[in-house]
């Protein structure tokens, strides 16, 4: 017989248009009632402009029909914001001292990490004058978008992105805006994007210590930050500044990673630290949290980012990241 669970059953075969999930998982379903000769749907109308509901209404009444009970649908839609149907887990920001050490890569990373594990993971790309997650895992899809949010672009394997290269009309164009219009983009990519269910949200922050950070780190509900550093920064200052502003703000470090830490030399089977001796562990110690990966340089990893396959990534260091940050946190 056709009852809640089955209709819900046949709901989770529609895939929402856009990314990769479906009507159930993205809690676009709002309540289920059946009568004598009528199903009745009530979904959120969040995202989806008027031809993808007229679509969503004619796959569901094709599916009551198959049912074989002789019912007719009836399909509504009730305008709730993305964020009231979120459902975020945890949401871990990536932060530096500065540009150009791998925070995006380790941003990428760490979600790969996730994924591979069977987590829902989202991607916030909260750089926004340097936005560089789309490149990396190959997606350009404009995310399809309605007055009431925007849908976040599904990577090929299932991680939601959400970036302003996405919106733009070009990946080269630049972004010069000042910054409370950029506090404002990234307030968006939280309030009105629908992330469905996740259980991570990476956040892949501003470069520094300086506001652009500050500013995510007050609006997002952020509960874990992981601080990335190179052996050429001056290391403890550095850490020294993410400590004092995670204080500030009442976040918990949950790991450090140094990046370019060394590179491996199969030749003569050596690690060379070419950037300088590690400060790993003296990063973790003045961060008191755990060092989460050790990352070598690796023209393999830069070559697979350039191409938008990060995900194919099969490096040692993925493992060691979901093992210390499942340990951590
Ligand atoms: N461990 C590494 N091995 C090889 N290339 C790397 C490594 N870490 C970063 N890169 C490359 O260096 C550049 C800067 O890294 P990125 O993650 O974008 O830095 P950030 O986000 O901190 O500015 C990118 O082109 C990236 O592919
Ligand atoms: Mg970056």
């Amino acid at each position: 017989v056709l009852n809640k669970e089955e209709i819900t059953k046949k709901l989770e075969t529609i895939i929402v248009p856009g990314v990769n999930k479906n009507l159930v998982e993205m809690n676009y379903v709002q309540d289920i009632s059946v009568a004598d000769s009528t199903v009745s749907v009530k979904l959120s109308s969040a995202c989806l402009d008027e031809s993808v509901q007229e679509y969503l209404k004619s796959r569901i009444s094709q599916l009551v029909k198959d049912g074989g009970e002789a019912k007719t649908a009836e399909v509504t839609f009730e305008e709730i914001k993305p964020n009231v149907l979120n459902k975020i887990g945890n949401v871990i920001a990536i932060m530096s001292g500065k540009g150009g050490v791998g925070k995006s890569l380790v941003s990428g990373l760490l979600a790969v990490a996730l994924r591979r594990h069977g987590f829902n993971v989202g991607i916030l790309d909260a750089d926004i004058t340097g936005p560089s997650i789309p490149r990396m895992f190959g997606v350009s899809d404009n995310p399809s978008c309605s007055t009431s949010g925007i849908l976040p672009v599904s990577s090929k394997t299932g991680i939601e992105i959400m970036s302003l290269n996405l919106l733009l009309p070009s990946e080269d164009e630049a972004v010069i805006w000042r910054g409370p219009v950029i506090g404002k983009v990234i307030t968006q990519f939280w309030e009105e994007v629908l992330w469905g269910n996740l259980d991570f949200l990476v956040v892949d922050l501003p470069p520094g210590t300086a506001d652009a950070p500050l500013t995510v780190l007050q609006q997002l509900p952020v509960n874990g930050i992981v601080i990335v550093s190179s052996p050429q920064d001056l290391a403890s200052m550095i850490v020294r500044k993410a400590v004092k502003m995670a204080q500030k703000m009442n976040k918990p470090i949950v790991g450090v990673v140094e990046n370019m830490s060394y590179l491996h030399v199969p030749e003569i089977n050596k690690d060379l630290e070419i950037f300088g001796s590690s400060k790993a562990d003296e990063m973790a110690a003045s961060a008191g949290a755990p060092l989460l990966a050790k990352i070598p340089i690796d023209p393999s990893l830069a070559a697979l980012c350039d191409k938008g396959e990060i995900e194919d990534y099969d490096g040692a260091v993925i493992e060691d990241l979901w093992k210390n940050f499942g340990e951590a946190g």
